[in-house]
């Protein structure tokens, strides 16, 4: 004898389809460009300029999108750079390594088209990593390649799960939030959080552990085990980046308070300290945005 669902039933298949699909359109998502590893590991033993060049040049859409950074106010204000072998000689390794991975992380934040919202998820993601390029410096941690990285990306579920919020909502996630948290928005408007979700997309990618541990914990770090450390930096960059660049119709979020945020305190991050911080952001923010303007 056939059964009729009830509606509850109806809406637990429906919610679980849904997940399975967001699931499935994070996991088609192409597989991360493997340049920045290769430089990184060319750069360690000293390999030859036109060596590193050729890696670049491999793929021709990133390398224009690396030419294109690396002459920005950010990236290259201190040189003239008319070609990628100019960036290469001009930029130092560490500067390069990072507008690589830039050039490579900007083509999935333009996938869900050009909108205001797409244009402000790459503006907040992007000002999260100088931000916690900032902090590293700052607290003295060596670790700025990985922090920078996942700083990044710690956003990229959202790439997805936006595009699946138009389609299913109507609206964005943003205009529906209110006063919650977005994480518990996200989850019970569309089954799957844009944390769990980048956990997926950085297993998939394979990225090292601790880049995918503070993309998949950027909000709860605490979650993160023996990766806190790098998951922490990422939350206090994109707490310190959120309270600074407001967005227009969404509402304010409460300022952070490090006195008595558990995160910041066990970083040692004092009221104080985020004043400066802060400061030397809001100094970088027109860089930020030539950068992005390329
Ligand atoms: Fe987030
Ligand atoms: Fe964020």
């Amino acid at each position: 004898m056939i059964r009729e669902l009830s509606g509850n039933e109806v809406n637990e298949i429906h919610y679980e389809l849904l997940v399975k699909d967001i699931v499935a359109a994070a996991e088609k998502l192409p597989p991360f460009p493997d340049i920045a590893w290769k430089v990184t590991a060319l750069i360690k033993r000293d390999a030859l300029i036109t060596e590193i060049e050729e890696v670049i040049k491999y793929d021709q859409a990133i390398a224009a999108r690396i030419l294109r950074l690396a002459q920005s106010a950010y990236f290259g204000r201190r040189f003239e750079i008319n070609s990628l072998r100019d960036a290469i000689l001009l930029l130092g390794s560490k500067r390069l390594v990072q507008v690589i991975v830039a050039a490579c992380a900007s083509r999935y934040f333009e996938r869900g088209g050009a909108g205001r919202d797409e244009k402000e998820l790459w503006e907040h993601s992007a000002a999260t990593a100088i931000m916690a390029e900032i902090l590293c410096r700052r607290l003295s941690n060596r670790k700025i390649l990985t922090i920078y990285t996942a700083a990044l990306l710690h956003d990229i579920g959202k790439t997805v799960l936006n595009i699946y919020a138009k389609i299913y909502l109507h609206s964005t996630l943003r205009q529906i939030r209110g006063e919650s948290r977005l994480v518990k928005v996200e989850q019970r408007a569309l089954g799957i959080d844009h944390q769990e979700l980048g956990g997926i997309i950085g297993r998939n990618w394979k990225f090292p552990g601790e880049i995918t541990a503070a993309i998949e914990h950027h909000h709860d770090p605490e979650r993160a085990g023996r990766f806190y450390q790098v998951a922490s930096m990422v939350y206090v960059a994109n707490e310190l980046t959120g309270a600074i660049v407001v967005k227009k119709d969404s509402p304010s979020r409460p300022p952070v308070d490090p006195d008595h945020d558990p995160v910041f305190k066990s970083l040692g991050i004092t009221r104080k300290m985020t004043e400066h911080l802060q400061a030397d952001l809001v100094k970088n923010l027109a860089g930020v945005k030539s950068m992005l303007a390329g």
